[in-house]
């Protein structure tokens, strides 16, 4: 378990819940006593993801993932055991001596301070925006884009000095070297001449999901001469652009709230779109966006706005973007908003009014590509070629059928022709997207067929189940059964595992799990959440069970006694054959 004391795991545990854990990543609706929602480990279109606060666990009944708090964190962020551990004692703000840190992670660690360095120059621009004389132009420019001061706070907007050295010194002074500041992207040159990367520009500072400071966006103001409007930070071993969205801190709990997220292009329409309190805005920083960003936007919301200046490269670039979005299961919609305006600019002209308008006239992706495929007069079948790969991915066979209609009578086909060309397009490509990440890969076959076929394993794992539900059996069973009863390994490792657990005095089961690897950890979690309707009068459940495991027993033992009887009978070893005859009478 690493180098973290078990009090402190034990504390960390106590202080962590788990449905407000998870419903940072899953929108979850109340089911009962438990909560349900869509699955973040695989693709599914009702939702099987289960959490219960009681046990504090989730367990998911269509990909068999399930576990701890401590084991979703590992699971969703890709942590280790001791980084997941960690990460929920920052975040219930437990202490954690350094030395517990351990050594084995320097990645982790440089990664830390990356974030330190970057929250360190987000605050000097931001001070120096809000508080210097010399940033008074800067100043000037935001108010005269229209932005409050309560927004740049809450966006933490600053301002580069346009000195050359400003945060170099700064930085120094807080033990900083110019070597590292050059890896973590806020100086540029080497350590033998070196430059602040901003100077005299407004910066924006970028974070990744966790809220951690990874990068800016410089924009110049005022005049600047042959000088690119925006300057980012460089993709470093820190920060990757594609799996970032900008505001998605800011946007996480509007978007749950309104049910969709908006995707626009830039900093600045971001910022001013929650000025104007459209707070589920988000930006894509003018890149094609990727599988990535979509997963991320997938555990908020479904459903995705694209508000893309009509005129600019930006739909076309991203449409390929948009495509990858629908196939990992994000259903798309595109708002129109008139030529060569940016979300930023329509909303100062048209106000929150304009705006609610543009969303509810938004067109799905499929009817975009339609328009667009249209007005520039191709063939039909290029144009079918163009929105294939959007009908064919839509999951719900609802949309579906109604996608297929709104093709057919836009291109005047029959219902069939189009069928025929989704058909088509489905066998072609089928495969490419099924399963597309590990967890599905690694959860245990055993189960995916659903119960154990024979009777035996039904018996045991049936045992198994009785005992987690009624934990005071375990006495009983053993009793009858003794230790030493299972079969199947996988049952095996989990009986000993709980008995022992049991036998210490007490069932927690989310303590437990963490002693257990995949798969027992997997399938114990699953006898755990399951419902247990089934088990009405557990003496009986436990009772017949046993004689299916006695009668199993027996029958072995038969068996071994009869081949032992033929080897003696072949030997002419008459005292032997006799005892065996007797033993097995016996049984
Ligand atoms: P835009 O040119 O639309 O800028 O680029 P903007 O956000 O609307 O900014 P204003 O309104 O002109 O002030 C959209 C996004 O593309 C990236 C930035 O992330 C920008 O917000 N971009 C643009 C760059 O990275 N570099 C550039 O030179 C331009
Ligand atoms: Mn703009």
């Amino acid at each position: 378990m690493g180098l973290i004391p078990p009090e402190i795991i034990e504390d960390v545990r106590i202080q962590t819940d788990i449905v407000g854990l998870v419903s940072e990543y899953v929108r979850l609706e109340k089911r009962g006593k438990n909560y349900a929602g869509n699955c973040p480990f695989h693709q599914e279109r009702d939702p099987s993801f289960s959490v219960s606060p009681d046990k504090q666990l989730f367990y998911c009944f269509g990909c068999q993932t399930g576990g701890n708090a401590i084991k979703f964190l590992m699971l969703m962020e890709n942590l280790t055991f001791v980084e997941s551990v960690r990460r929920l004692a920052d975040r219930a703000g437990i202490y954690l001596p350094d030395i517990e840190r351990g050594s084995d992670n320097k990645r982790a660690a440089r990664e830390e301070k990356a974030w330190k360095a970057n929250a360190l120059a987000r605050d000097f621009y931001h001070n120096h925006l809000l508080n210097s004389p010399e940033a008074s132009g800067a100043r000037e420019y935001l108010a005269g884009r229209g932005l409050s001061e309560e927004i740049i706070k809450s966006f933490k907007i600053g301002c580069a000095p346009a000195a050359w050295d400003s945060l170099a010194v700064y930085m120094r002074g807080l033990g900083y070297g110019p070597g590292e500041l050059i890896d973590f992207g806020l100086l540029t040159g080497d350590s033998g001449r070196n430059f602040d990367r901003f100077r005299k520009r407004i910066v924006f500072p970028v974070t990744n999901p966790q809220g951690r400071v990874v990068a800016f966006g410089g924009r110049v103001f005022g005049p600047a001469e042959n000088q690119p409007k925006y300057l980012n930070t460089p993709e470093t071993q820190f920060f990757n652009k594609s799996r970032i969205l900008y505001g998605l801190e800011q946007a996480r709990k509007a978007i749950k709230e309104a049910g969709y997220a908006v995707i626009m292009e830039g900093y600045m329409d971001v910022v001013t779109a929650h000025q104007f309190g459209v707070k589920n805005a988000l930006a894509s920083m003018g890149t094609s966006l990727t599988a990535d960003q979509g997963k991320l936007l997938l555990r908020y919301s479904r459903d995705v706005y694209i508000a893309y200046d009509a005129d600019s490269a930006g739909i076309k670039a991203a449409s390929r973007g948009l495509d990858i979005l629908q196939q990992i299961g994000c259903r798309l919609k595109v708002v129109s908003m008139p030529k060569g305006t940016d979300p930023d600019e329509f909303l100062r002209e048209k106000g929150l009014d304009g705006w609610h308008k543009v969303i509810a006239g938004a067109q799905s992706l499929l009817e975009y590509k339609l328009n667009m495929a249209q007005n520039s007069k191709k063939d039909i079948s290029d144009v079918i070629g163009e929105v294939l790969p959007n009908l064919a991915e839509i999951k719900s066979d609802i949309e579906l059928e109604e996608g297929v209609k709104t093709v057919a009578s836009r291109l005047s086909l029959s219902w069939e022709a189009v069928w025929g060309e989704i058909r088509r397009y489905r066998e072609h490509t089928r495969k490419i997207w099924e399963k597309p990440d590990k967890i599905a890969k690694n959860t245990h076959n055993i189960f995916k067929s659903g119960k154990p076929k024979d009777a035996l394993s039904r018996a045991e794992l049936g045992i198994l189940k009785v005992l987690v539900e009624n934990p005071e059996k375990l006495n009983y069973i053993r009793s009858v059964l003794g230790d030493d009863f299972l079969q199947e390994p996988l049952y095996c490792e989990i009986y000993r595992v709980v008995s022992g657990h049991m036998d210490s005095g007490e069932f927690n089961p989310s303590r437990l799990l963490d002693q257990l690897e995949e798969p027992a950890a997997g399938l114990l979690s699953r006898l755990i959440m399951e419902k247990n309707e089934g088990i009405q009068d557990p003496d009986r459940v436990v009772s017949d069970y046993i004689n299916v495991i006695q009668r199993n027993r027996q029958a072995r033992k038969r068996m071994i006694l009869m081949q032992e009887l033929a080897t003696a009978e072949k030997n002419n070893d008459i005292d032997r054959v006799n005892k065996i005859l007797k033993q097995l009478q016996e049984i």
